[in-house]
């Protein structure tokens, strides 16, 4: 499976939204990861539909949207509306995560879940089958610029072990703390996704950091 790089726009400089999406479309890059947060689920506020379809009109690669918010099948049609190709929802919140992964499948987009770093991933047992990604969350969701959690990549060969075992077609992605001192590590593990925001936004040239790192997974 080909490695992707997901930048996170939650880092970049949104006074300049429409450049820094045009620099992700110039680079390397694969996806968009795009975070929504309600101040609910996670002690953070970020941006809902309205900025994703702004994001739409100029992105020029799939958009990788990350629910942390409270009873995401509220909402499943208004992101397709807005643009997510790929909508991913925390196991943590969603008391009936089969229905809620049928129905954003059943909106032509591809279905995730995400598990917080202390959901084990044997919850996932019985929707492997289902998903067509599991995002690992390597801190805990709500900010950019944490450390990585170490346990991370046990959590990551559990899962490719769970994934082979039941002969299932799914990325793995992680998100927190990506940089290239673990990006490495973590392909290893078993890693396919890669969402990185400090560590690509916070650099002093965006496009060369996502190009390197992209080196580092084809090295
Ligand atoms: C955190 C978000 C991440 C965040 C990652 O809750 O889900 O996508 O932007 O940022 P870094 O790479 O800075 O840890
Ligand atoms: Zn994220």
């Amino acid at each position: 499976m080909e490695k992707i790089i997901a930048p996170s726009l939650l880092s970049c400089d949104f006074a300049n939204l429409q450049s820094e999406i045009e620099m992700i479309n110039n680079s390397e890059a694969d996806w968009f990861h795009l975070d929504v947060m309600d101040g609910v689920f996670v002690p953070n506020i970020t941006f809902g539909m309205p900025v994703i379809q702004y994001i739409k009109k100029y992105a020029k690669k799939p958009l990788d949207v990350h629910l942390m918010i409270v009873q995401p099948e509220r909402y499943i049609s208004e992101f397709k509306r807005a643009g997510a190709d790929l909508l991913t929802v925390h196991y943590e919140a969603c008391t009936h995560l089969h229905r809620t992964i049928q129905a954003i499948k059943a909106e032509g987009m591809k279905a995730g879940v995400v598990l917080n770093p202390h959901t084990p991933v044997s919850v996932l047992e019985d929707s492997i089958n289902d998903v067509d990604l599991v995002l690992i969350m390597s801190v805990n969701p709500g900010f950019g610029g944490q450390s990585f959690i170490e346990n991370t990549y046990k959590k990551v060969e559990q899962l490719k072990r769970l994934i082979q075992h039941h002969q299932a077609q799914v990325i793995i992605e992680v998100d927190g703390g990506v940089s290239d001192k673990n990006i490495v590590k973590l392909a290893e593990s078993g890693v396919n996704a890669f969402v990185a925001g400090n560590f690509i936004f916070k650099s002093e040239n965006p496009a060369q950091t996502i190009s390197h790192l992209k080196q580092l997974l084809n090295s």
